[in-house]
């Protein structure tokens, strides 16, 4: 792929973004909260879940990222629902670079805010059920 030229599947999910949190955060009522800065460009992204007896059921985010930001977090918004909150720990953005048909080089790093963000929400979701470092722990 050129350095420049986003691959279909980017392009789809930036134009049409899943899981955008579109009502505000108390509405929405997450189990857990993960707000996440990306210390090379400043941009936020925010993911907040549902979780039930440990799975995801729902996953929304929002971000002031770019487009690579948007479609990376939309494609791991899709992929982390139904999972069990230790897999969805475990996701790494090579695994969301990939499905998305690969990013450019210098786009690399906006991969990362959403999962960052995630094992953020899932720590938080952790520590209100009294469980915190449970999953860091056995993932360390
Ligand atoms: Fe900031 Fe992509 S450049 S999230
Ligand atoms: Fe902020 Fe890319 S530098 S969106």
């Amino acid at each position: 792929m050129s350095d420049w030229l986003y691959s279909d599947i980017v392009q789809e999910h930036f134009m049409n973004p899943k899981n955008v949190l579109d009502v505000p955060e108390d509405e929405f009522s997450p189990d857990g909260r993960g707000l996440v800065g990306n210390v090379q460009c400043g941009d936020q992204m925010l993911v907040v879940i549902k979780v039930e007896n440990d799975m995801i059921i729902d996953c929304r985010w929002k971000t002031y990222g770019c487009a690579s930001a948007i479609a990376s977090t939309s494609m791991l918004s899709e992929a982390v629902k139904g999972m069990h909150i230790k897999d969805a720990y475990k996701i790494t953005p090579d695994q969301i670079v990939e499905r998305l048909g690969g990013l450019p080089e210098h786009k690399i790093h906006c991969s990362v805010l959403g999962d960052k963000a995630l094992r953020a929400a899932i720590e938080d979701y952790l520590k209100r059920t009294g469980r915190e470092g449970e999953i860091e722990k056995q993932a360390a």
